[in-house]
């Protein structure tokens, strides 16, 4: 599925073996010394970043930088002809004939998939919008993985901004090729989009303690307020409570006021482990991709 070559811009044609596959080559990264820098064939890689990003961007930028590649950084894209009104496609066609492949962040869903159409190089989906973010979900599974030792049987509470989170569309996608028992909880405005939402789905407003103590894993998410949503939930005491010991509590972060930091010595709380894994995720994106 990932190739030499291969753009990554969707979940939705993996299957299952894709995904397991992918989760143990990660593990053999993330035994290795992930911070080792070894220089070989040097590649350039472009970080277009279109919407703000601290872990992504630098996450891949570290992963690219410990592989020996070099990154040619675009975020500030006011400076670059973005604002003449360049559209997407021309700034594609001319960064795809500069460097060997392309991490593209856009707040327009659809972007990567446009991308790779007139794309010379690789385009890897950091995130388009409120469409996916492929990437995260990689180490979504990975961190749900490494604790659990499997994805099968598990119960995944996704809580938050279901309508525009797309860390939370391309999770759905992925936790659906496994035996996954899916609750998604939020406010009614904020609901998982009918495309993504399958037969099973346990849906309501709030973590009741019932739901809470089911839970293998919470993933919570913030409330995508710089695209119109509102909302107000936040995790509770109760709910630290009410889920068992060996759950685990995600986030991609950035968290706003919905994960106060009183959890974050809470032995369950996995977000900042989950960021981490982050390189080693996107080291190994890197290394199948540019081979
Ligand atoms: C997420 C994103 O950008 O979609 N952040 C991330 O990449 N870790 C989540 C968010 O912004 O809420």
């Amino acid at each position: 599925m990932l190739s030499k070559g291969s753009c990554f811009t969707s979940l939705s044609t993996f299957y299952q073996d894709d995904i397991l596959n992918i989760l143990e080559t990660v593990k053999s990264f993330d035994d290795q010394n992930l911070k080792r820098f070894i220089p070989n064939k040097k590649k350039l890689i472009a970080n277009l970043f279109y919407e703000p990003s601290t872990r992504t961007s630098s996450s891949f930028y570290a992963a690219a930088t410990y592989l020996g590649h070099e990154v040619l950084s675009i975020n500030n894209v006011q400076f670059s002809s973005v604002a003449k009104g360049e559209t997407l496609e021309d700034t594609i066609r001319t960064l795809s004939s500069y460097v060997h492949c392309i991490v593209l962040r856009h707040p327009e869903e659809g972007a990567a998939s446009r991308a790779s159409i007139v794309s010379s190089v690789p385009i890897i989906n950091a995130g388009d919008g409120v469409g996916e973010h492929p990437t995260q979900t990689l180490l979504d599974l990975y961190t749900i993985y490494k604790h659990f030792g499997r994805l099968d049987g598990l119960t995944v509470s996704l809580m938050g901004d279901l309508k525009h989170g797309r860390t939370i569309h391309s999770l759905v996608q992925a936790l659906e090729l496994f035996d996954v028992k899916i609750n998604l909880i939020g406010p009614t405005d904020l609901k998982l989009p009918d495309y993504l939402f399958r037969e099973g789905y346990l849906e309501s407003v709030e973590l009741t303690a019932n739901l809470a103590q089911t839970t293998n894993v919470l993933y919570m998410t913030r409330v995508q307020r710089e695209r119109g949503a509102q909302g107000n939930y936040a995790f509770t005491k109760l709910d630290a409570e009410n889920l068992p010991p060996n759950s685990i509590v995600m986030h991609p972060l950035p968290r706003v006021d919905e994960l106060p930091s009183w959890f974050d010595t809470d032995p369950r709380a996995k977000y900042f482990e989950q960021m981490s894994n982050g390189l080693a995720v996107r080291k190994f994106l890197l290394d199948r991709i540019l081979g």
